[in-house]
């Protein structure tokens, strides 16, 4: 008894000293030595102990984590960030894809390197929950990229980018030799691989480690899908249900999104419902989108894009007709043309459908959509530009 007693007493005192220490020691691992810091600090804002990219996502959508590694998805975040990797060292993929914007960027066109301009309205990589796991080869149920869906992983899609000209305009080989003259990137591939050789799927791995990681999962709609969530079926199923912190607006907002956009556009957590689909912008298109690949067929139709952090994304749709949601909503209110191709979601009897919304539905509407906007994603260290 009297040992079992001092026992106690013993570890008491451990734990009691352990736990003071515990709160003294800054442990800190420093990835780079004090000289590849000194070199990259010249150039960069990035900190020696690397961000975190795991992401916890929430318990409605089973909290699974997700783990990236940290210094390849650093690697590419540099490269993401680097106007040396354009022609004329003006444009990187953030002038295009800006992180406040949701990572698009606000114009109708983009502008890329010796002021070229884009054929198509940029589309915002923070506008699906989970990157990695939206996009990727349709025949393995992802959703590929492009408004055209013509590229099936981000590997593919920045080597297109890279080398189309008006955008980067630099093929590959000369992506290469810009990363290897920079003395930052010799430290970084040293740190991420081992050595410091460069080659192209190292370049093209970093890019899609970093676009891979950016996921939204925390906008208010995902708070009050979460507080809901009892177990799959009733977070699937949320129409006529009202959600405790949203106001009248934004519920009322919610049941017409699902009534009428998630059928396409989807929940907003998951796939769209449809991958593909002519919404009946006009009657005789300039860009035909998947048409202009496959043919008249599909004349007119383009990516269904997810809705997340839509607010931010402005002007809308592939060309950027749009400025504002309300003229989005108008469109589907009362302004969809009877398209050859125009989705069966938007006919009814041979026409194309008017939902003739009231002014409260299309506020209602608009103030759900603005529910989408994610402001931790929007500022989080890990995605922001890593240049002095
Ligand atoms: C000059 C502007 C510009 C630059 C620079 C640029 N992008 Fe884009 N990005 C666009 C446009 C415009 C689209 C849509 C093009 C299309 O669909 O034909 C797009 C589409 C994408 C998509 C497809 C998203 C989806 O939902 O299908 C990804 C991913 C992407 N860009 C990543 C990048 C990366 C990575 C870089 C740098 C290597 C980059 N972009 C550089 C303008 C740009
Ligand atoms: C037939 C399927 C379909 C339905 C139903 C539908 N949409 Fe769309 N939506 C699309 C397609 C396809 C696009 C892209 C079209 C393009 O750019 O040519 C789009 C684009 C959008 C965009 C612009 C996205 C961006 O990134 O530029 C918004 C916003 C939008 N829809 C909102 C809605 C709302 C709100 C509703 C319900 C009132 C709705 N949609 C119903 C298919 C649909």
């Amino acid at each position: 008894m009297k040992n079992l007693n001092s026992l106690l007493f013993f570890l008491m005192v451990l734990f009691a000293f352990s736990s003071c220490k515990k709160d003294k020691i800054d442990i800190t691992y420093e990835r780079y030595t004090a000289d590849d810091f000194a070199v990259l600090s010249q150039t960069l804002n990035i900190e020696n102990d690397l961000k975190d990219y795991t992401f916890v996502f929430p318990q409605y959508y089973q909290s699974r984590s997700i783990s990236f590694d940290s210094d390849l998805a650093t690697l590419g975040r540099v490269m993401f960030y680097d106007k040396n990797l354009s022609d004329d060292r003006t444009i990187s993929c953030a002038s295009c894809h800006k992180q406040e914007l949701a990572f698009a960027d606000d114009l109708a066109f983009s502008e890329g390197v010796s002021n070229r301009i884009t054929s198509r309205n940029s589309l915002a990589l923070g506008s699906v929950f989970n990157f990695a796991e939206y996009y990727g080869d349709i025949s393995q149920g992802r959703i590929p990229f492009f408004w055209d869906n013509r590229a099936a992983s981000v590997q593919e899609q920045s080597r297109q980018t890279f080398a189309n000209e008006d955008e980067m305009n630099m093929p590959m080989h000369k992506v290469m030799e810009r990363v290897e003259e920079a003395d930052y990137y010799e430290i970084l591939f040293k740190e991420t691989f081992g050595d410091s050789k460069v080659t192209e799927d190292r370049i093209l791995d970093a890019v899609s480690e970093f676009v891979n990681s950016m996921s939204s999962y925390r906008s208010k709609y995902d708070e009050e899908l979460d507080k809901h969530y009892v177990n799959t079926y009733n977070v699937t199923n949320i129409e006529g249900v009202d959600f405790t912190g949203f106001t009248t607006a934004e519920n009322l907002g919610k049941d017409l999104y699902v009534s009428k956009c998630g059928n396409c556009h989807g929940r907003i957590n998951g796939f769209p419902a449809e991958v593909q689909a002519n919404n009946g912008l006009q009657m005789d298109y300039d860009d035909e989108g998947i048409g202009e690949i496959s043919g008249s067929s599909q004349n007119g139709v383009f990516k269904v894009p997810t809705l997340r952090n839509i607010a931010l994304t402005g002007p809308f749709m592939h060309d950027g007709r749009f400025a504002t949601l309300e003229e989005v909503v108008d469109h589907y209110s009362n302004g969809v043309q009877n398209h050859p191709n125009l989705s069966p979601q938007l006919k009814q009897g041979g026409q194309a459908k008017a939902f003739n919304f009231t002014q409260t539905e299309k506020d209602a509407l608009i103030a759900f959509l603005n529910t989408f906007t994610d402001e931790v994603m929007l500022a989080d260290v890990k995605y922001s530009d890593p240049f002095k």
